[in-house]
């Protein structure tokens, strides 16, 4: 995809950038807000990122917006980030068409409360011709989960007698995923400093390049994105090679 005028240059551009986004409590808690301050502050940072990823030319950008594991917080958080995250998925169709932004979700897509599916369906529906940025939400995802799914599926293949045990090898395996139609991150990207991968997609970043940033999630714009991308530009990626 062409580089946008506005985007600094990159000579290698990461097809797939995936992120972790992390610090929104620790954002609002800073300021003495309650938590969920961090959380709206975050969605303009996803705003901004879509936006920067889409100028510099990434094909597929994978944002971890919850995780099977958060639907153990408090009741009140899991609500507004429910909240939050419908809102986002109902105000940001025109944006989404205006930048040419196809949105796509992987995850326990049945676990989210129906009104929230409902949203999502619909604005996969109106963004679904779109022909720039793939917009990938993981939405109470868990890798763990997804590979399990994945060899759940595998052995009903199995059992209908369509594949033979003795083919299966990464290719069709991966085939099987929630992430079949995308190619594995080229960049993973945390905030907020730690470093973990929190059962973010263990499968797919088996050699993807990591960038982890102190900036808290809700702080992180534009510039933040374009200095992982130069990491990542700087990266000598061996495969086990010499
Ligand atoms: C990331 O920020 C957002 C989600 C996990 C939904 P956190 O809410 O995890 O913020 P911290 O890590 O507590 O600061
Ligand atoms: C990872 O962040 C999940 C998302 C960003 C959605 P967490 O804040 O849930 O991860 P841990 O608990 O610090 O590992
Ligand atoms: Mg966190």
């Amino acid at each position: 995809m062409p580089n946008h005028p506005k985007a600094p240059k990159f000579k290698n551009v990461p097809r797939h950038v995936a992120i972790i986004m992390d610090g929104n409590g620790r954002w609002a808690k800073q300021r003495g807000l309650p938590r969920i301050e961090g959380h709206r502050k975050g969605v303009e940072s996803v705003r901004a990122t879509v936006e920067a990823a889409g100028e510099t030319g990434v094909e597929f950008l994978t944002l971890y917006a919850f995780s099977v594991e958060n639907w153990n917080r408090p009741k009140a958080e899991v609500d507004t980030l429910m909240r939050l995250l419908q809102q986002f998925l109902r105000d940001e169709i025109a944006e989404l068409n205006k930048h040419n932004v196809r949105l796509q979700a992987i995850g326990r897509l049945a676990d989210l409360p129906a009104s929230v599916g409902g949203q999502l369906h619909e604005t996969i529906l109106a963004t679904s011709r779109n022909t720039g940025l793939t917009l990938i939400l993981a939405l109470s995802y868990s890798g763990r989960i997804e590979i399990i799914e994945a060899v759940q599926s595998v052995i009903r293949e199995i059992q209908l007698g369509h594949i033979d045990p003795a083919q299966i090898d990464e290719t069709v395996f991966s085939r099987h995923l929630y992430t079949r139609y995308y190619p594995d991150p080229d960049l993973l990207i945390r905030t907020s400093g730690e470093m973990r991968l929190s059962n973010f997609l263990l499968w797919q970043l088996s050699y993807t390049e990591l960038f982890v940033t102190p900036t808290l999630w809700p702080d992180f714009r534009k510039p933040d994105f374009y200095e992982a991308v130069r990491s990542y530009e700087s990266r000598n990626r061996r495969y086990g090679r010499i």
